[in-house]
């Protein structure tokens, strides 16, 4: 199977779905390694189709200061850290020590460890904290939080910047009533809400994979 069934979209037909992932160029060693440890781990990464998204977004807005919230063991912020270049520098963050870890021994076997700075602890705390706005703010960590990104975000990114949110059709979730105690389902219909709603941004929600959503701050 090209697609390992963690990155497996629940709205897209299947053969159409494996069609997509087979387009995509084989990754290095480091990447198809971590791809391979999520696969088994239940890790829930971006998958090299949303990555090579993530990476057009920031070759063509030509983003250098990004900001990552919710990096895991550092799949995504590979594909951002490459694309930004020897100039770019990328915020990690992960509330879990143990991935970070495992992170940095990715990021310097990938030879990209100098464009990171690794973070632990609560991405929104650690976004407010950090000095300055960025160019990109790519957002993915558990949904029922997704509003509190929003706000955490706003302040934080340039005019002109991108915010870009992962798993906003939550499985198809998102577009169906939820129960009132599933509280990511419900994260991610009032974030959708909001950023459709906001004067600030220009949102478009894209139906690759499990859906991301990319606003810019106008
Ligand atoms: C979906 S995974 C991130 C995957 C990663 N973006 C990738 O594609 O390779 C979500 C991660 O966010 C972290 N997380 C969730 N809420 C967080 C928060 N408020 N602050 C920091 N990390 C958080 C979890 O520990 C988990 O590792």
């Amino acid at each position: 199977m090209i697609r390992t069934d963690n990155l497996r979209s629940a709205y897209i037909q299947d053969d159409v779905d494996e069609y997509l992932y087979g387009l995509l160029p084989e990754r290095d060693a480091v990447v198809a390694e971590m791809e391979d440890y999520a696969a088994q781990n239940d890790i829930p990464i971006i998958g090299p189709a949303v990555a090579r998204m993530l990476a057009l977004f920031v070759l063509v807005s030509g983003a250098k200061r990004i900001f990552e919230m919710g990096s895991a063991i550092g799949y995504s912020t590979i594909w951002l850290a490459r694309a930004a270049g020897p100039k770019g520098k990328v915020i990690y963050t992960d509330g879990d020590p143990e991935k970070a870890r495992r992170a940095k021994d990715y990021f310097r076997r990938a030879g990209v460890a100098k464009r990171i700075d690794v973070r632990v602890g609560n991405a929104h705390d650690l976004l407010r904290k950090a000095p300055g706005k960025f160019d990109l703010i790519f957002n993915d960590v558990n949904k029922d939080q997704y509003p509190d990104s929003l706000r955490a975000a706003l302040p934080k990114l340039r005019c002109g910047g991108l915010f870009i949110s992962d798993n906003t059709l939550w499985s198809g979730k998102a577009a169906r009533p939820a129960a009132p105690d599933d509280v990511h389902t419900l994260g991610i219909q009032e974030f959708n809400r909001l950023v459709y709603a906001s004067k600030e941004l220009y949102p478009v929600l894209i139906p690759l994979r499990d859906g991301v959503t990319v606003c810019r701050k106008q």
